[in-house]
């Protein structure tokens, strides 16, 4: 009975609503356990295309309960935007979901005090998506948040909304941020929206441990990746939650003894949205091409990705931060028209080649990456259903890509759709699916 976590191994967007929607077939929960609306996990099914944001990306299967953990923090109004677009076609969510009692709410006046940290003249710009996520998060570590619970108390939520909101104002008025927020209608738009999310409110930690004990299979998306995480990734220039494994159990309340196994999402290159280090970016027509090839443009806010070369000494990184037991290598097919292909195999910095992942800004943004370069298979790979039906110089570039993580390559997407898919037999991939 495997409980799995699937989560990204780069800096976001590997393709992680693809692959978990796939695997969702085979489990009873997809509970997502950290970020917010920053998220856009995008899943094709036939010509129909979903944007999931909040919801985990198993909604998208009949009967599969989909859990927004404790670890996430919820725009009420962004949630219930994505609830009605996907009732509109035609799925039963409010059925299907289950909302945390724990999670925190995000409030319009945390995406202006957004402003001031991404606004200040003396401080670089993170290049957030403006959602309002790193202020919610400050107010959760702060312990002076508001939880869903206390959404659904009008009393307590009065009082606390009052004083967070006065916070708020004061903030702007110090910083000299423009405040046009009235404080009065914004309450009563808030306690409106709980009336509306109170049917789909649990504990959602107990929700997952009964499940689990009665033999339930749960999977945990991540979002974003793990060189975004908080305390893992390129600082400052990360999300700020817990997108690595270990979130998973703090944010979605689950004991690590009930993980069976943790699968890692990479592109067969690398992408980055916003600012922050990027060893391995291409600034050449090759990154552009790739760009325009991946459609590598932002699902939330519409920004064109940076794009470069599998970075091998990142992914061994994230591997070992994550403990991956398997790798799903997607968009392969985008680099179907290259000539050859640079994957970076070590680090430089200062003329000699480093172990690990530097700590600093200033160490990440001097590293020199060393290449091996990779002939490459000019051959369209859309249609492949199996590994054998690949070049030779595809099936070459997916080996050294093991080489180079050390993990297992267990699945290769080549394609947006589900059937564009194919989990390597014999993998512990397709044994942790079962
Ligand atoms: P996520 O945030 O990790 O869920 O990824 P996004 O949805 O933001 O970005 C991944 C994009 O790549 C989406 O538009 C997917 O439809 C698309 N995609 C996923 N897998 C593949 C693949 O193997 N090949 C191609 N060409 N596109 C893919
Ligand atoms: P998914 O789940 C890619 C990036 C932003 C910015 C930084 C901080 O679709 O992979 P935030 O608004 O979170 O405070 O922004 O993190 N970022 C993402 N990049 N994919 C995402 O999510 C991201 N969510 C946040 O661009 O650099
Ligand atoms: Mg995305």
């Amino acid at each position: 009975m495997s409980n799995i976590i699937v989560l990204g191994a780069q800096w976001g967007d590997e393709g992680k609503g693809k692959m978990v929607d796939l695997f969702s077939e085979k489990f009873d929960i997809v509970t997502r356990y950290q970020g917010g609306h920053n998220a856009g996990h995008t899943v094709y099914i036939g010509a129909q295309k979903y944007v999931l944001k909040l919801i985990p990306s198993g909604i998208l299967r009949p009967g599969v309960q989909a859990v927004i953990a404790n670890g996430v923090v919820i725009d009420p109004g962004a949630l219930l935007t994505e609830i009605g677009t996907l009732e509109k076609a035609g799925l039963p969510v409010v059925e299907q979901l289950k909302i945390s009692d724990r999670a925190h709410v995000i409030f319009p006046f945390h995406r202006i005090v957004e402003k001031m940290s991404e606004g200040r003249k003396d401080r670089t710009a993170i290049g957030t998506t403006s959602r309002g996520i790193g202020p919610c998060y400050e107010d959760k570590i702060g312990r002076r948040g508001i939880r869903i619970a206390d959404l659904c108390d009008r009393e307590i939520f009065r009082s606390l909304f009052s004083v967070l909101a006065d916070d708020k104002k004061t903030i702007a008025e110090a910083f000299g941020i423009p405040w046009d927020l009235d404080v009065d209608a914004l309450r009563d738009e808030y306690e409106a929206f709980a009336e509306r999310i109170r049917p789909m409110v649990c504990d959602t930690s107990l929700l997952l441990a009964k499940a689990m004990r009665g033999g339930q299979r749960v999977l945990f998306e991540g979002a974003q990746g793990t060189m975004l995480d908080i305390d893992h990734g390129t600082y400052p220039f990360v999300t700020s939650s817990s997108a690595a494994a270990g979130g998973a159990c703090t944010g979605a309340g689950v004991p690590p003894t009930r993980i069976n196994g943790v699968i890692g999402i990479s592109k067969a290159y690398i992408t980055r949205v916003g600012g922050g280090p990027f060893p391995t970016e291409d600034h050449t027509a090759v990154g552009e091409q790739i760009r325009k090839a991946g459609k590598e443009f932002g699902a939330v806010t519409g920004r064109p990705r940076r794009c470069g070369w599998f970075d091998g000494p990142l992914l061994q990184y994230t591997a070992a931060v994550n403990g991956f037991d398997s790798l799903v290598i997607t968009k392969l097919d985008v680099l179907d028209e290259l000539d050859e292909i640079p994957v970076c195999v070590a680090y430089k910095l200062d003329g000699k080649v480093i172990e690990g992942m530097p700590a600093t800004n200033d160490m990440m943004e001097r590293i020199e990456p060393v290449y091996e370069t990779l002939p490459g298979w000019r051959t369209p790979t859309s249609g492949a259903t199996k590994l054998e039906d690949l070049p030779a110089a595809a099936r070459r570039y997916l080996d050294f890509l093991a080489e180079q993580t050390g993990v297992e390559v267990g699945c290769v997407s080549v394609g947006p759709e589900r059937n564009e898919t194919m989990i390597i037999p014999g993998s512990k991939l397709e044994k942790l699916l079962g």
